[in-house]
């Protein structure tokens, strides 16, 4: 088998990638690990930035995110009893949406069958030959049988554990890491949102975050500890928690309901270079991971596909070779400055285990210069609504 542009991973970053290059005739072939099924129970993050969502459009799969997604002018940060508003709009004009990224998922799904192109699911052993040559392949094994795909280029975009960034001979592959002494509890519950908005909470007892899915659909998180299994938490230990990590009136009115998901996720900061080895290109959670407190991390994947379409497009379109050339140092221009905000808000709003009482009192003067300055409030604002492609 042969295409233009071979595909690993159909997660947002593939499937992205796959639907943009598909509306300008490019050929392309996903090779899924696993099945849809799967790939579509994943529970993820939930905010899109404005260029994420002017992705979609561009897609051609932003109808129903328009129709059903929740625009958010801003959000709330509480911080030693106090909780303060950072207004999105009038400090930067733009707002983020929030749709999940299982819908995200499933839209670009949706087109990407309707359009005919090629996704192959549950395809095994997937292997990259030749990637530092004019003429890459990958093989893989679908229903027992070794395959063949032959290619001009290949998109890496199978996530932190896929086999693109390993393909990058060690002496060529930078990676930078920081992990977190802590991880994220997460529930899904069929309850109405607590707050019109998120709401960030610095809390002596931990991180909490409110966020939600629809009118019908909230996502909660707390900070717990690494060693904490989802079995230490049943569904009332975690309503009590959040209840006193988050503002007094937003506890008094918070729904509690059954968890209809439950989860804990370690956090980390992940940056591997270049994110191109010759005709391999790496793309989303395959080339940087961010913790989730900034809600980086899908949008950080559409920056690196709007510079590996336009790449790409300039290639076949225009044999212009500048944008491929260009393509990592681009990506990884604004990824850094992603990694940078989304450590800083871990930074601010969690508790440290082992951190000093200095380290309190600089936390706690951030957030007070936070409340304070519209200047502060803009750098957070300009960062969370994303910074321009
Ligand atoms: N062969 C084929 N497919 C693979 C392989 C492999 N060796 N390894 C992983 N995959 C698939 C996974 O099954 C997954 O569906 O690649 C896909 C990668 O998808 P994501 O991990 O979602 O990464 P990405 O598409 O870059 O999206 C980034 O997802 O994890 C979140 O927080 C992250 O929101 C961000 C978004
Ligand atoms: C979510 O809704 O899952 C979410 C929102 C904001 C974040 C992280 C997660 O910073």
């Amino acid at each position: 088998m042969r295409t233009q542009v071979a595909i690993i991973g159909g997660g947002p970053s593939g499937l992205l990638l796959g639907q943009l290059l598909h509306n300008e005739g490019i050929d392309t072939v996903i090779l899924e690990a696993k099945t849809r099924d799967y790939v579509l129970g994943r529970i993820r993050a939930g905010v899109l930035e404005a260029g994420m969502v002017e992705m979609l459009n561009r897609a051609g799969v932003g109808a129903r995110c328009a129709k059903e997604g929740l625009v958010h002018d801003g959000t709330y940060i509480a911080a030693a009893g106090r909780s303060f508003r950072i207004d999105f709009k009038e400090l930067t004009g733009k707002v983020v949406t929030v749709y999940g990224q299982t819908e995200v998922t499933r839209d670009l799904y949706d087109a990407r069958e309707a359009c005919g192109a090629a996704t192959i699911h549950e395809a095994e052993g997937v292997q990259i030959h030749g990637a530092d040559t004019d003429a890459p392949y990958i093989t893989y094994v679908k229903d027992g049988a070794e395959q063949r795909l032959d290619c001009d280029f290949i998109a890496g975009c199978d996530g932190f554990h896929g086999v693109s960034r390993k393909t990058i001979p060690a002496s060529i592959l930078r990676e930078y890491e920081k992990v977190y002494p802590f991880g994220w509890l997460g529930i899904l519950s069929e309850t109405a949102p607590v707050s019109d908005e998120l709401i960030y909470a610095n809390n002596e007892r931990g991180f909490a975050l409110c966020s939600m899915r629809n009118p019908q659909l909230s996502r909660h998180y707390v900070q717990c500890p690494l060693t904490d299994k989802v079995a230490d938490w049943s569904d009332e230990r975690f309503w009590a928690e959040l209840k006193a990590r988050i503002p007094a009136d937003a506890a008094a009115r918070l729904e509690t309901g059954p968890s209809i998901e439950k989860s804990i996720a370690p956090l980390r900061s992940f940056v591997a270079e270049p994110m191109r080895w010759g005709r391999l290109f790496l793309a989303g959670d395959a080339a940087h991971i961010v913790p989730p407190t900034g809600a980086k991390g899908l949008n950080l994947a559409a920056s690196d596909i709007h510079y590996l379409h336009d790449a790409l497009s300039r290639h076949y379109k225009d044999k212009d070779g500048q944008g491929i050339e260009e393509y990592s140092a681009r990506a990884l221009a604004r990824v850094w400055k992603a990694e940078r905000f989304s450590w800083w808000m871990t930074t601010t709003l969690h508790r440290f285990p082992d951190q000093s009482e200095f380290d309190q009192r600089m936390q706690e003067a951030e957030l007070d210069y936070l409340e304070s300055s519209r200047a502060a409030q803009t750098a957070l604002a300009e960062n969370y609504v994303g910074l321009p492609f």
